[in-house]
């Protein structure tokens, strides 16, 4: 016999009624100050909290919804936060407020205003905020339209993107998916719905980065271009080719490319991709970054996991994961069969992004979890940057640990053209007086989580020192959902973050939340409370 809890006899009273009936007894049984207080996953599941503790998680499906549910939380004063799609990394999504609630727009996906005309340069298109980029990629090409290179990965959110400054990566192309927007719909913290247009004003440049502090995103405008076909190619380089070589001049010419790390081989794989004519190819790859087959993922794992404690397995490991990211992540469309060749061409959104292969699952659906680090400098101070992460590792070699990569893609090297906004990680004329003006280097160091034990990566202690290294050193501007509480707190300290921009925003939060119902641990670390 079970112990005579509360709970049994709730279960008691309420085994013949309904689950909506069991929703709406809970709160008369328990009264209305008792709150269920809960994490908030991001995309990883249990153990792993966008917000520590939260009393309710919301599905309105259109915005009026949307508008009383903020309206509501604003009189009883109670902490409100959107979610996309939980693809974050931390626990920085609310503040430690067990009375949040959270408004998840997942059932606000409707896509309407489609506008590009025959013969135009661009167009736009109005989205609300649970669409994703594979849902809205999928709409415009249906319509022979694309969204350019304002766009990150496929089952994300593009308002919660928005929100967090996310970018692709480009010097040479607009590629934070915010230099998409034409128009942000904004329910305030009194529950109104304010339409915020591009323009050089604060209100603006606030909300284009907005980090979710002014309100809930509920619509965009956004812009639409010609659909267009691309390659991609990717080439094998020595690690010394990059760490002294013209990293710009990499870079630059091309409408997205990258780097990917791999420290253990001293190489690097440089990935870039440009639009090709009309009629040049029919192939249409499809890329697939995270596709992975169960037996996969079971090997991957088996190895990291034995990595926590055993250099060698990590050494395998990111060979293994070098020699599969070598030849084309990219199968064809129409017929499934595996490229093998560079370059690859098809569709903009298929190339750039893609999405999952048919059957295949990802890394994370089979229990891989990670965690990771980004930082953004200067791309003028490019080499040095990295040489300081090389010798980092080469200080680790030193004492007789080998470091590696762990992630199935290296370690990610990004890049941003400079965007004029407030809190965005590529804008320029900053009091640090760091030269932005060529745009940004992003180093993206994701790495395996064992899923045993304490947790703890190989040599964990490492990857915090390294990130209060290149802090220390550089001028460098944190991601806003990839970092942990500890880096956000670091950059402030070391005063990384202009004072006159954070000055300025939040002016504009407290105009358009003056009682701070947004607020964010990453909010309230930058000062803005
Ligand atoms: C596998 C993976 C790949 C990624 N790749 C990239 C990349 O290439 N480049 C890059 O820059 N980032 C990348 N990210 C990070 C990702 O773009 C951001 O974390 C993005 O904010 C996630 O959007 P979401 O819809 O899942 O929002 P959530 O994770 O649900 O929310 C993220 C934050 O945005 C706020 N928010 C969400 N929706 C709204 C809204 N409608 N209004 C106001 N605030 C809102 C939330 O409160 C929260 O603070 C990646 C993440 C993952 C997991
Ligand atoms: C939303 O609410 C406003 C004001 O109550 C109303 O005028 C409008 O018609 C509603 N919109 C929809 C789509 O229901
Ligand atoms: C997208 O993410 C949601 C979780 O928000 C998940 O349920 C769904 O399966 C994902 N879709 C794909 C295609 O992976
Ligand atoms: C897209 O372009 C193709 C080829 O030019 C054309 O046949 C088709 O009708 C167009 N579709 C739409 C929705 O405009």
């Amino acid at each position: 016999m079970p112990p005579c809890t509360a709970r049994s006899m709730l279960a008691m009273v309420v085994i013949p009624t309904t689950m909506s009936h069991l929703a709406s007894i809970i709160p008369l049984l328990l009264g209305a100050n008792l709150i269920r207080a809960e994490p908030f996953n991001t995309f990883d599941g249990p153990g792993f909290p966008a917000c520590r503790d939260v009393a309710a998680v919301h599905d309105p499906t259109t915005v009026n919804e949307t508008i009383s549910l903020v309206r509501n939380a604003a009189q009883n004063q109670t902490p409100v936060r959107a979610s996309g799609k939980g693809h974050m990394w931390y626990d920085t999504m609310c503040s430690d407020d067990p009375s949040t609630v959270i408004i998840r727009t997942e059932q606000l996906n409707r896509i309407s205003e489609f506008s590009l005309p025959e013969g135009a340069q661009d167009g736009s298109v109005m989205i609300e905020a649970g669409v994703t980029f594979f849902q809205l990629a999928e709409y415009l090409h249906l319509n022979n339209a694309s969204m350019g290179y304002t766009l990150v990965n496929w089952n994300i959110t593009l308002a919660g993107s928005i929100a967090m400054g996310a970018h692709r990566s480009s010097l040479r192309e607009d590629s934070m998916v915010a230099a998409g927007a034409l128009e942000l719909h904004i329910i305030d913290g009194s529950g109104n719905l304010r339409i915020v247009k591009r323009s050089n004003q604060d209100d603006w440049l606030a909300a284009s980065t907005s980090l979710g502090l002014l309100g809930v995103i509920v619509k965009v405008k956004f812009k639409i271009y010609p659909d267009f076909k691309v390659y991609a190619k990717q080439d094998t380089l020595i690690e010394k080719e990059v760490l002294e070589g013209d990293i710009y001049g990499m870079i630059s010419p091309y409408a997205t490319a990258n780097f990917w790390w791999w420290p253990y081989l001293r190489k690097f794989h440089l990935r870039y991709y440009d639009p090709i004519p009309d009629g040049f190819s029919d192939q249409e790859g499809f890329q697939s970054t995270f596709s992975v087959t169960k037996t996969e993922a079971d090997i991957a794992t088996g190895l990291l996991n034995s990595g926590k404690i055993l250099a060698t397995s990590n050494m395998a490991a990111e060979t293994l994961f070098f020699s599969l990211w070598s030849p084309p992540n990219f199968r064809d469309k129409r017929t499934d069969k595996a490229i093998s060749k560079w370059p690859v061409y098809g569709w903009n959104y298929d190339v750039l992004i893609g999405g999952l292969y048919p059957g295949y699952s990802t890394q994370w659906d089979f229990g891989m979890r990670g965690e990771t680090l980004e930082l953004a400098f200067p791309v003028t101070i490019a080499n040095e940057v990295l040489k300081r992460v090389r010798g980092a590792f080469d200080d680790e070699l030193k004492k007789g640990i080998i470091m590696t990569s762990t992630y199935r893609s290296g370690i990610n090297i990004k890049f941003g053209k400079p965007y004029n906004d407030l809190l965005g990680q590529v804008a320029t004329d900053t009091e640090d007086g760091a030269d932005w003006s060529k745009g940004a280097l992003m180093f993206d160091f994701p790495t395996f989580k064992p899923s045993w034990g304490d947790g703890e990566r190989f040599n964990e202690a490492f990857y915090g020192r390294l990130a209060e290294t290149l802090i220390s050193e550089f001028p460098c501007r944190p991601h806003w959902t990839k970092n942990t509480r500890e880096v956000f707190r670091w950059t402030v300290e070391k005063g990384r973050l202009d004072s006159g921009h954070l000055e300025r925003f939040k002016a504009v939060r407290e105009e358009f939340d003056p009682k701070g119902i947004f607020k964010s641990v990453v909010g309230e670390t930058l000062g803005l409370y």
